[in-house]
């Protein structure tokens, strides 16, 4: 298949690049493929002529997004809309990637793809409005929720991923606090980019939570970093209210794979396996 990847330096594009590899992949990077300029977009796409855009593009510094509402809609929504309306008119199938946050949370049980959103923050808000813009106006499209993403190209929109981040501090002696009352399923790039190639091929389109198994407050999921590489570091709990991000995020967003399970797709690791895999690839562990 011809595929367009948008992104396709960072953190999920990287290894879309990677396990895509049987198919003819065409790379965009930012600046010079800029979703925010769609008729340079729409130009590029008209010339490379993909049957299927695989978006990976989002502003999602989560803090950041609260003082820059304007940016984090026109990245995640009103770009989402114009390259929803491109590939609509070249009928190009569109793959996009949503976020566990548009929940509030209040559930306490794993979200399906039913469960109506309530988004607590303007990244949130954003996204949210992204997904109404493909599923309103496209009918070939994956639209997919994720969740605490972390891969070997790091994330380039936050610089880094949590693994590296907890990593980095615990070498240069800082001390670590991580928020203790938040649930979340971390989820490997490596899993999570095969699995988009097995979709693309189902025709099954529509909304899919994409996870690996289990879940962890991010407390547990640093606890488990260092207990994998064998160091007994003292990481301390804090309450979301202690911690004082500026961004009001779920307490609970655990996603189910449920239409994915229905589908049939090959089933996602829990996530510790997933995380020593990771630690082994990166070098960390052996
Ligand atoms: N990371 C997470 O924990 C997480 C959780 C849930 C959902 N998601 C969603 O999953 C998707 C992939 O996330 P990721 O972690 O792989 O992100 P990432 O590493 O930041 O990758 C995003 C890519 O898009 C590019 N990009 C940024 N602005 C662009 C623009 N205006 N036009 C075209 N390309 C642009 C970036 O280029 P530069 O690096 O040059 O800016 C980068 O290559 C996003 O939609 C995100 O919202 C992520």
């Amino acid at each position: 298949m011809k595929i367009a990847v948008i992104g396709a330096d960072g953190q999920l594009g990287s290894d879309l690049m990677k396990f895509l590899r049987d198919d003819q992949l065409l790379p965009l990077y930012y600046p010079e493929f800029d979703v925010t300029k769609p008729e340079k977009a729409k130009d590029t796409l008209s010339k490379i002529q993909p049957e299927l855009v695989i978006n990976t593009s989002a502003y999602h510094r989560v803090d950041e997004c609260e003082d820059n509402p304007q940016e984090s809609f026109l990245v995640n929504s009103i770009a989402v809309r114009e390259l929803a309306l491109i590939c609509r008119d070249f009928d190009i199938t569109l793959v996009h990637f949503s976020t566990d946050y548009v929940f509030d949370g209040m559930k306490k049980s794993p979200y399906i793809e039913g469960d109506p959103p309530n988004p607590l923050s303007v990244y949130a808000c954003s996204k949210l409005a992204g997904e109404y813009f493909v599923c309103n106006i496209l009918e070939k499209f994956y639209l997919i929720r994720t969740c605490g993403l972390y891969g070997i190209a790091g994330c380039w929109g936050k610089g880094t991923n949590f693994v590296d981040v907890m990593i980095a501090l615990e070498k240069e002696g800082k001390p670590l606090r991580v928020v203790n009352d938040q649930w979340v399923t971390p989820t490997s790039t490596a899993e999570l980019a095969p699995r988009i190639g097995e979709l693309i091929r189902s025709e099954r389109f529509g909304l899919y939570h994409l996870t690996n198994e289990g879940q962890c407050t991010w407390f547990e999921f640093a606890q488990t970093i260092f207990a994998l590489m064998g160091k007994k570091t003292k990481i301390f709990p804090v309450n979301t209210k202690t911690y004082g991000a500026k961004a009001l995020r779920p307490s609970y967003s655990v996603l189910e794979n449920k239409r994915a399970k229905e589908i049939g797709l090959s089933s996602f690791s829990h996530w510790k396996v997933a995380l020593k895999n990771y630690l082994i690839a990166k070098g960390y562990i052996k």
